[in-house]
């Protein structure tokens, strides 16, 4: 059975850890890694739209000298004619040797992996999980902070839908003297299921919210987060709940001068533009971050040392 990456926990923290350590070498040496996947091909399966994602695991591949096929939207594959999931992966698993998938359905990637031949990365799924803005995630506080535990990290907007805070918040969870303060409306709490999973069963202690203000000051890192349009029912929730936060050079006077700001972006209109020019705000190094990690993790799946 191929390796699959699905959930950000089917990684190890010593695995997660060598994959920074990785990052952090592709960072300081890209050179070195040039020719790794010679002759390799990703391909990318997206069933949802994506900018970051997508294409920084094709620039990924293409600076470990690897190459790329594959869809940016359903109705670019034979999905529009009917094709299942699974032999859609199935029939690309006989042409790449690795395959990062996003689709709108929580689940899909599990369940298409099920069908591959070769390891299969959930690229999104649903409102569910993101492992590799995760591993990007991690990557920025580890290169921001020097470390991965001991700080508290405040989770702001749309903890609901946002599957980026749910793998997050798993990761860190298995990290030592994390505190979480989860901050959002009412009907955009985190689930249930992440709670009882990430944090009570092993009695991590967090605090919720709907007031950024009143918990700025204690945070070391504030991860601002869109409210997922997409995910909503209906559209009169989606207008009253928008504009819960938007994070402002005014809002940032009380917070610590050592916070990290971090984004996994789109961004709508929760951080002011204004906002990027705080030697605080990591999101756009967040971005750059996403390709180095991806690369490292390509190299895993593949069993490729450098
Ligand atoms: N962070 C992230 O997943 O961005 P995209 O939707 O642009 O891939």
């Amino acid at each position: 059975m191929p390796r699959n990456v699905i959930d950000v926990t089917d990684l190890t923290v010593d695995e997660i850890n060598q994959l920074i350590a990785v990052a952090e070498d592709m960072i300081a040496s890209p050179a070195k890694y040039q020719n790794a996947c010679v002759h390799k091909q990703l391909a990318t399966l997206f069933f949802e739209p994506s900018t970051r994602t997508r294409l920084s695991f094709e620039s990924a591949m293409l600076a470990l000298g690897g190459s790329v096929l594959g869809f940016s939207e359903a109705a670019s594959s034979s999905t529009a004619k009917g094709e299942t999931v699974g032999d859609t992966v199935h029939t690309v698993s006989c042409y790449a040797d690795i395959i990062a998938m996003r689709h709108p359905k929580e689940g899909a990637p599990y369940a298409a992996a099920q069908f591959s031949e070769v390891p299969i990365i959930n690229a999104g799924d649903g409102g569910h999980n993101h492992p590799t803005q995760t591993l990007t995630d991690l990557l920025t506080i580890h290169r921001e902070k020097g470390r991965l535990d001991g700080f508290t990290i405040g989770f702001c907007g749309d903890l609901k839908f946002g599957r980026t805070v749910h793998s997050l918040v798993n990761a860190l969870s298995r990290y030592e003297n994390i505190r979480f303060i989860l901050i959002s409306p009412t009907e955009l709490k985190l689930p249930r299921y992440v709670k009882e999973e990430a944090l009570k069963k092993q009695n991590i202690p967090y605090q919720q919210t709907d007031s950024l203000d009143a918990v700025m000051p204690e945070l070391d890192i504030l991860y601002m987060t869109r409210v997922q349009k997409e995910r909503f029912f209906n559209e009169e929730d989606y207008l009253r709940l928008k504009d819960s936060y938007i994070l402002t050079p005014e809002k940032l006077e009380n917070a610590k001068s050592g916070l990290s700001i971090l984004h996994p972006l789109p961004r709508v209109n929760e951080i002011a533009v204004s906002v990027d020019r705080d030697p605080r705000a990591a999101y756009w190094k967040q971005v750059k971050n996403g390709k180095f990690i991806r690369m490292a993790l390509i190299l895993k799946l593949l069993d490729i040392h450098v």
